[in-house]
């Protein structure tokens, strides 16, 4: 995962949202819907939060009325402008946007209450250092089965060929490795369905499934592959996602 795709993808769209359209279907629980209820459950008016990887800040900035205040970070120069520039719009003050690197961040240790991750870096190591006593560690990572399907037919990227490796397992260890207590963990299934091959090439313009997709050069993959998945409900895309929320005791 690189700045650098991030700031294309910011510069292109002006945020981290393509528009393109499209329906969730999950099989159980919604994992976004799980991981911020999550973090609601730990959210309090006297907390202070740290959002890894904050991108454009949409999320930041529809959760900062939960927390005093929120401290969002990213390597990503362009997507911080786009966050400072949204952060304008909605006049939320509670919210600081930092240019800084999940794995080495200038904060003293114990400066937060609540460090959380949504589909950004892994940073489980510096997040235990930066975390008080009793803090809460929330993350929705990605599975090492998403997207399988695309990601055979095109051959290549993101996890390609470790799918035997699990993320969950691989997570929870991690996180009891640096000291952690898990408190919850959990991986879920679904899938979204593209009602265009415009809209499903469009989302795959702004997704680092292949940071390289190109419309143009990538068309015979993308026929394939919508050829071979689609449906009544539009062009399947399989995800999978893993939430973990830890506890510093
Ligand atoms: C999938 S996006 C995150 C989306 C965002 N959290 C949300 O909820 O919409 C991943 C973000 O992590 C950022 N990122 C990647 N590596 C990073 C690092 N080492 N430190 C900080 N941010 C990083 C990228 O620039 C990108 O904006």
């Amino acid at each position: 995962m690189t700045g650098n795709f991030y700031d294309k993808v910011a510069k292109k769209f002006g945020e981290y949202h393509t528009r393109a359209r499209y329906i969730k279907e999950c099989i159980d629980e919604d994992p976004e819907v799980v991981f911020e209820s999550k973090l609601f459950e730990v959210a309090t008016p006297e907390k202070i939060a740290l959002d890894v990887g904050c991108a454009d800040g949409r999320f930041t900035l529809s959760i900062a009325s939960y927390f005093r205040k929120i401290v969002a970070i990213d390597v990503s120069k362009e997507m911080l402008k786009s966050a400072k520039n949204l952060q304008q719009k909605k006049r939320v003050k509670n919210v600081e946007f930092e240019e800084q690197d999940a794995k080495h961040t200038t904060f003293k240790d114990e400066s937060f209450d609540v460090v959380y991750n949504r589909r950004g870096p892994s940073n489980h190591k510096e997040a235990f250092r930066l975390l008080k006593l009793g803090g809460c560690h929330l993350q929705i990572d990605i599975g090492e089965k998403d997207c399988q399907e695309i990601k055979k037919v095109f051959g290549r990227r993101q996890g390609y060929g470790q799918k035997d490796e699990s993320r969950l397992k691989k997570d929870v260890e991690k996180l009891k490795t640096i000291g952690f207590d898990i408190v919850y963990a959990k991986e879920f299934f679904y899938s979204e369905f593209y009602p265009t091959y415009q809209d499903f090439d469009l989302f795959l313009q702004g997704v680092p499934i292949f940071e390289d997709f190109d419309s143009k050069k990538d068309r015979k993959f993308l026929e394939k592959y919508v050829s071979k998945y689609s449906h009544k409900k539009g062009i399947q895309l399989q995800r999978h996602r893993v939430v973990t929320v830890s506890k510093k005791s």
